[in-house]
């Protein structure tokens, strides 16, 4: 028998399994099986599978609440194209805008103290992906990414795109700087 020819034997699934064939099938079904239970116990007992929620909106809409956060909030800005930093009150909701190729605004949240982050994109699917406590999700247009953050490292921590989104991918990278509670 050759690859090239049809199988002479064209009922296959009648034929008798192979030993090494039936390993490999007990093989994968056991390291699947595995996997599955890993996926929840990640969640309970890891740090990368957060809880999050997800609404639908629209670029416009979400794009308001955003703006609005960065009217009240802003610091200071940063570069020449004077790209705001946002520290908004501990508990609060905070918007975070991914677009070809940013991150928008820069945000300052305070150690140890909870924020809701939502994110959603203008344009086309991205990924959240922050560094280097390594949360990662997919953001997609229309819909509202909700994720309860902590920030507990004492370093500035990056968020990359880990989606790749055309010719600017690499350049799109945004920051959270983690301050001391209170400053
Ligand atoms: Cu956005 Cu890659």
């Amino acid at each position: 028998m050759s690859t090239i020819q049809p199988p002479s034997e064209t009922i296959w699934w009648k034929q008798p399994l192979d030993r090494v064939e039936f390993t490999w099938i007990l093989i994968a079904l056991t390291w699947s099986i595995i996997m599955f239970i890993m996926m929840p116990l990640w969640h309970v007992y890891g740090k990368q599978n957060l809880s999050n929620e997800a609404y639908r909106t629209t670029p416009a809409a979400f794009m308001k609440k955003a703006q609005a956060m960065v009217d009240e909030y802003t610091v200071r800005t940063e570069t020449d194209q004077k790209i705001p930093v946002v520290h908004p009150p501990p508990g609060s909701d905070v918007y975070l805008v991914a677009r070809l190729w940013s991150w928008w605004p820069l945000l300052e949240l305070e150690k140890d103290q909870t924020y809701r982050l939502h994110i959603s994109s203008m344009d086309w699917q991205h990924g959240f992906s922050l560094q280097p406590v390594n949360i990662n999700t997919q953001i997609v247009p229309g819909y509202e990414m909700v994720l309860t953050v902590t920030p507990d490292t004492d370093i500035d921590q990056t968020i990359i795109c880990n989606e790749f989104c055309g010719i600017g991918h690499h350049n799109m990278v945004g920051k959270i700087y983690v301050t001391e509670a209170g400053q």
